[in-house]
């Protein structure tokens, strides 16, 4: 029996160390690194202007802190770009001029640190979107590195804390046997089993009248709920994501990707009207009425159309619509309006759609979210250059207000009534 304690003993010993070492490799591997820290700053406030490998409004950071090495003029350009035009630096006026003036947000609320972090990481993702260009990693579809997924790390937490009511309940069975031996030493045989039996019933009251013991596995209960609880709600009505299958297999990865048609010769209603608006197929048809015409996916297309391609005339008698899916839909308590955003504001539809021009099939990039809405308003400079509507503003205010920064929100872009009916 004493042998079976001290097994006992060592055996918990061991789990300790094992939970300890787990613990702290997960909390390195979880801690943030720079890079981490950097590519925050970046998703949150360079990506409505900046992609790493692409020219959106800005230059594609990836090439350009490849070509340009001086992190000190970096920082100083990144915190306040407009002082260093000011003052006639010749790279920044350079930069400024080859990107027709269009000038960037200033962020004088990022420190040095900040700023060498998102450096750090642009420089990091660039070197693996270069690496991934050279050889593609099998299987065609490249996953997205997201670190860890959510589930690991419950799943960590959950082995972490069940670990421990192991090892805490292995220590009361320890006890409960070794004062149990000392006990029953001249117990005889035939009792062993009625023992057992109560020894049992002894080890839960013993843990119900651990007051410790209950608090513990109460706080975990509640902590583990509570977390559940929180994130579950937060998501509710939120699809990103969301990618349904479409009746026809059009891809805009072969369409506005590699055959670069433009979005607005499909989505013409974003530049002049509140809603995007999905093509007629009469406008697949400039195209589809001699390209690949024995594809079954364009016969979807001349069904639809009642379009006969042996006699090339058209019956819209049998005509039946293609019903798409939408994908992005917005609850109707909300107004937004693409033209606004589009063409007064001169914002990318990637900033709010994401890579379009990648997606075999679209899917809902952004949350859609108030707060997804909001944040951008607060942060997003408005850009009042050659706009009769803000120049008759910007004329009042000007003796005013000379220079100060304006954003959506000053405009009542979070005023409740511009986004709800
Ligand atoms: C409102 C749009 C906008 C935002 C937001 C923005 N930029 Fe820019 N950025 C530009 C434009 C436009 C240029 C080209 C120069 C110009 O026109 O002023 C540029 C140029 C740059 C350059 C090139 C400087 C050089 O001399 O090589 C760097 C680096 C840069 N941006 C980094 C960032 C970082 C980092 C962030 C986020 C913290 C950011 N930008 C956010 C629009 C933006
Ligand atoms: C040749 C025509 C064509 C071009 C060019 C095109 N699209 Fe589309 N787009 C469509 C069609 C058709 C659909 C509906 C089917 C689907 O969802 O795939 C669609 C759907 C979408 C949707 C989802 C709409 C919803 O249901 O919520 C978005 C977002 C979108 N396009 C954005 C873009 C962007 C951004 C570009 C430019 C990079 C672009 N499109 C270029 C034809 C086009
Ligand atoms: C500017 C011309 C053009 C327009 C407009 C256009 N397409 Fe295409 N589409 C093409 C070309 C070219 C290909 C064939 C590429 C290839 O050779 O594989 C193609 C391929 C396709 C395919 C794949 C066919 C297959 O079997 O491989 C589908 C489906 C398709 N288009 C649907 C559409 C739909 C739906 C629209 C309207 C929303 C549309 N296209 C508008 C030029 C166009
Ligand atoms: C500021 C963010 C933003 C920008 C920029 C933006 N969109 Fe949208 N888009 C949305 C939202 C939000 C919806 C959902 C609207 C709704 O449900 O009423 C949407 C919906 C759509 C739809 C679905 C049909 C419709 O009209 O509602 C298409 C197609 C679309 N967008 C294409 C585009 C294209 C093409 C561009 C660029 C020219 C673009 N979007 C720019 C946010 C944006
Ligand atoms: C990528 C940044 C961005 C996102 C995301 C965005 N907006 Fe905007 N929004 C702007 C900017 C910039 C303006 C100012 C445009 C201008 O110059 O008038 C604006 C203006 C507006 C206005 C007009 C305010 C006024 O002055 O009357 C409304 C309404 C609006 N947005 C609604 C929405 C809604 C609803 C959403 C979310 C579904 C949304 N926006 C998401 C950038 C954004
Ligand atoms: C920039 C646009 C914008 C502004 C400004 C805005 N909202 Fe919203 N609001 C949204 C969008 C988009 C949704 C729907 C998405 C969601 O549920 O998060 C929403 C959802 C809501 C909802 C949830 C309704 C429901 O039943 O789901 C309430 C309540 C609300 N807003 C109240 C307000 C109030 C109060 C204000 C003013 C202080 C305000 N909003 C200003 C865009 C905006």
């Amino acid at each position: 029996m004493r042998s079976f304690s001290l097994i006992f003993k060592q055996f918990s010993r061991s789990v300790l160390l094992i939970v300890g070492f787990a613990f702290w490799g997960f909390s390195a591997a979880y801690a943030q690194t720079d890079a981490a820290k950097g590519e925050a700053i970046f998703k949150s406030k360079c990506t409505a202007c900046h992609k790493i490998d692409q020219v959106l409004t800005g230059p594609a950071l990836g090439p350009q802190l490849t070509e340009e090495t001086d992190d000190k003029y970096l920082i100083k350009w990144i915190q306040n770009n407009q002082a260093l035009i000011a003052a006639k630096n010749p790279k920044a006026l350079a930069i400024f001029n080859k990107f027709e003036q269009k000038g960037m947000t200033t962020f004088t609320d990022l420190s040095d640190g900040d700023v060498g972090n998102v450096i750090t990481f642009i420089r990091a993702d660039w070197a693996r979107i270069q690496k991934e260009k050279t050889q593609p990693p099998a299987g065609g579809a490249v996953a997205e590195e997201k670190g860890p997924s959510e589930l690991v790390v419950w799943g960590l937490v959950g082995i972490i804390v069940i670990a421990f009511i192991v090892i805490l309940v292995l220590n009361k069975v320890v006890g409960t046997l070794e004062r149990l031996v000392s006990k029953n030493k001249d117990l005889v045989i035939e009792e062993e089993p009625v023992v057992a039996e109560a020894d049992k019933n002894v080890l839960l009251k013993k843990i119900l009248k651990n007051k410790k013991l209950v608090f513990f596995i109460l706080v975990c209960g509640t902590i583990a709920m509570g977390s559940w609880g929180w994130v579950t709600l937060w998501n509710t009505n939120v699809h990103t994501g969301y990618q349904p299958v479409q009746p026809i297999k059009y891809s805009h990865e072969l369409h506005a990707g590699t055959m670069k048609i433009d979005c607005q010769y499909c989505h013409s209603g974003a530049y002049k009207s509140k809603n995007a608006s999905i093509p007629s197929l009469n406008v697949c048809m400039n195209c589809h009425k001699v390209v690949k015409t024995e594809s079954p996916e364009i016969h979807k297309i001349y069904d639809a159309l009642g379009y006969d391609p042996k006699t090339q005339k058209y019956d819209s008698t049998a005509a039946k619509p293609i019903q798409w899916v939408r994908v992005h839909n917005l609850p109707d308590l909300a107004y937004f309006n693409h033209s606004q955003h589009v063409k007064v504001a001169g914002i990318k539809c990637q900033a709010c759609h994401g890579p379009v021009q990648t997606m075999k099939e679209v899917y809902q990039y952004s949350p859609l979210t108030m707060k997804w809405c909001i944040q951008c308003h607060k942060r997003t400079e408005v850009n009042g250059k050659g706009n009769a509507y803000y120049d008759s503003i910007l004329a009042a205010h000007d003796k005013i207000k000379k220079g100060e920064k304006v954003t959506a929100a000053v405009l009542g872009g979070i005023e409740c009534g511009k986004c709800h009916y």
